[in-house]
């Protein structure tokens, strides 16, 4: 039998939703503190979403309320059609990646790993036991006993034991953030098949962007408890709600800079250092004071003088990276921009440019809320 239809006696993929869920953490003597301010998120059967954010936004918590390892400030979780808000955690069939450690010291990995199965009867426990093993690389640990694992292993072992137990929902916390590079990128494309196979509705939390981008259907951005954008990795990348989104999802960094909005009859363009570039916004009042966005893979610069609907710059510096370049160049002005080069082109600093970039590709935003002008 394989693990897949071992896997297939699995509840039917579930919904999980989340209605304006608020954590407020209030010690004595000092300010309450708001770690989760009313998130709402809707996440279909089966799906995997990435929830990425800088440290201290409010990821862990937002997970912890959902295995039910916290209390709920306000607001609801369901799964499916069921509500859980106030469920204790064994009743809610909801498995957590992060529990990690929680393993019974004389049983083996295998033992530990197959042991809530048997208890339950389960069929097969055995192979699939083995099967997820030798599909996360952890075969060789599985004699072994807990104690003296390294904290990659152990975190091996804490994502196969939330595998094994066939939850309609998996909450997994940075599962990966202990392995070395290589492994970790092998793993994550593991986790990934399985969660496929099993059909788990899942929530990946991180903080890295390559492997929110990379595992993830959907992926919510969240910054200061608040969700900044619920979409696909295309959607987030390419059509940013706000600054904080534009500049956290994306590498390099998109550049942002300063500039004015000017209408010219049919035209809509954006002035940086005495220069202009067309742009593809409508509900812009003329002279409006704007947060120009521009990716260095959508930037272009050619050598020499610019020309109409181009921007006057000089080279900074230039990197030559085999596939790209990177040029590092200045408007007048004194804004800079980081822009990826093909890689039959070659720069050196003071060269003259002219710098464009497609209106499309070029994003505003309010100077003072951050939030995408359109
Ligand atoms: N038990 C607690 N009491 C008071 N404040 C807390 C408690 N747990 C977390 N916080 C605060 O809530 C905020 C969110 O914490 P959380 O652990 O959810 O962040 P995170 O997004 O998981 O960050 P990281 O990426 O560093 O793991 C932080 O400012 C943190 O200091
Ligand atoms: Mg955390």
């Amino acid at each position: 039998m394989t693990a897949t239809q071992t896997a297939n006696r699995t509840a039917v993929a579930q919904s999980l939703t989340l209605d304006n869920l608020v954590k407020t953490y209030s010690s004595r003597g000092r300010e309450e503190f708001k770690a989760v301010k009313g998130i709402d998120l809707s996440i279909e059967p089966g799906e995997l979403v990435a929830l990425l954010g800088p440290s201290g936004c409010g990821k862990t918590t937002t997970l912890r309320m959902i295995a039910g390892l916290e209390t709920v400030t306000s607001g609801q979780i369901r799964i499916g059609d069921r509500t859980i808000t106030d469920l204790p955690p064994g009743k809610r069939e909801v498995g957590v990646g992060f529990e990690s450690y929680a393993l019974y010291p004389p049983l083996s990995i295998r033992e530990n790993l197959a042991y809530g199965l048997k208890a339950r009867k389960v069929k097969g426990a055995g192979a699939l036991v083995d099967s997820i093993a030798q599909r996360l690389e952890m075969q060789d640990l599985m004699d072994l006993r807990p104690a003296g694992l390294s904290s990659g292993q152990k975190q091996r072992v804490a994502l196969a034991r939330a595998l094994v137990r066939n939850p309609p929902v998996l909450l997994l916390d940075e599962p990966l953030s202990h392995l070395d590079a290589s492994a970790r990128q092998r793993v994550r494309r593991e986790l990934k098949m399985l969660q496929r196979e099993f059909g788990y509705t899942t929530i990946v939390v991180t903080h890295d962007q390559v492997e929110a981008l990379s595992l993830a259907d959907r992926l919510a951005v969240m910054d200061g408890g608040v969700i900044q954008q619920f979409g696909t990795p295309d959607e987030v990348f390419d059509d940013p709600a706000n600054l904080f989104v534009a500049g956290f999802v994306g590498e390099p960094q998109i550049n942002v800079v300063d500039g004015v909005l000017r209408r010219d009859g049919d035209d809509t363009v954006v002035e940086i250092g005495g220069g202009t570039l067309k742009v593809d916004v409508l509900g812009v009042a003329d002279g409006t004071e704007v947060k120009i966005g521009i990716r260095p893979q959508d930037a272009s610069i050619v050598s020499g003088v610019a020309g109409p609907g181009q921007i006057s710059a000089s080279v900074e510096y230039f990197e030559h990276l085999m596939e790209f370049g990177q040029a590092k160049i200045s408007v007048a002005g004194g804004a800079s921009l980081l822009i990826q080069t093909p890689a039959r082109d070659h720069y050196r600093p003071h060269d003259r440019c002219a710098l464009t970039a497609p209106a499309s590709r070029i994003y505003l935003f309010d100077r003072e809320s951050g939030l995408r002008l359109r």
